[in-house]
């Protein structure tokens, strides 16, 4: 895998001062540079982008899936809610990890339900900022393997 495409949805532009006690007080630019040493080293490129509209992060999964690019997707509120994300990622066969800084699990309960896991290729909340290198981790380490 030489291109990952790390993808923000709604809200994640105010990291850092958006609730830092449950988002820790690191900017997305913080993640973004941490991430482009990491997979520099790896001899992968990253393309790094965040959108609040729905049909923005539509069109990129399916920008990734055509290029055959790895996707990181921390898709915000949307994860909860958008079937049309859902569809993206099952219909562009993007290779995708969901990410989340957060515990979802631990919070409220609109949050427990994700539309987007089943089509992905794997799931990692709950570490922080830690979820982002975790995932690149992940995904290069799954890169040609089945699903399991
Ligand atoms: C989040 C969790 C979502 O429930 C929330 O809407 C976000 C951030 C996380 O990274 O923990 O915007 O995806």
């Amino acid at each position: 895998m030489k291109l990952i495409h790390v993808l923000n949805g709604p809200n994640l532009n105010l990291l850092g001062t958006r609730e830092p006690s449950v988002y820790g007080r690191e900017t997305l630019a913080d993640i973004e540079g941490r991430l482009r040493q990491a997979a520099g080293a790896a001899g992968v490129e990253i393309i790094f982008r965040q959108s609040n509209h729905e049909g923005v992060l539509v069109d990129w999964i399916q920008e990734a899936g055509r290029i055959g690019a790895g996707v990181i997707l921390n898709a915000g509120a949307y994860t909860h809610t958008s079937i049309a994300l859902r569809d993206a990622i099952a219909g562009s066969g993007a290779h995708v990890i969901e990410v989340h800084l957060s515990n979802v699990h631990a919070r409220e309960h609109f949050r427990h339900s994700s539309m987007i896991s089943a089509v992905c290729r794997g799931v990692i909340l709950g570490f922080g900022s830690l979820s982002y290198d975790l995932a690149l981790q992940g995904l290069l380490a799954a890169a040609g393997k089945p699903k399991s």
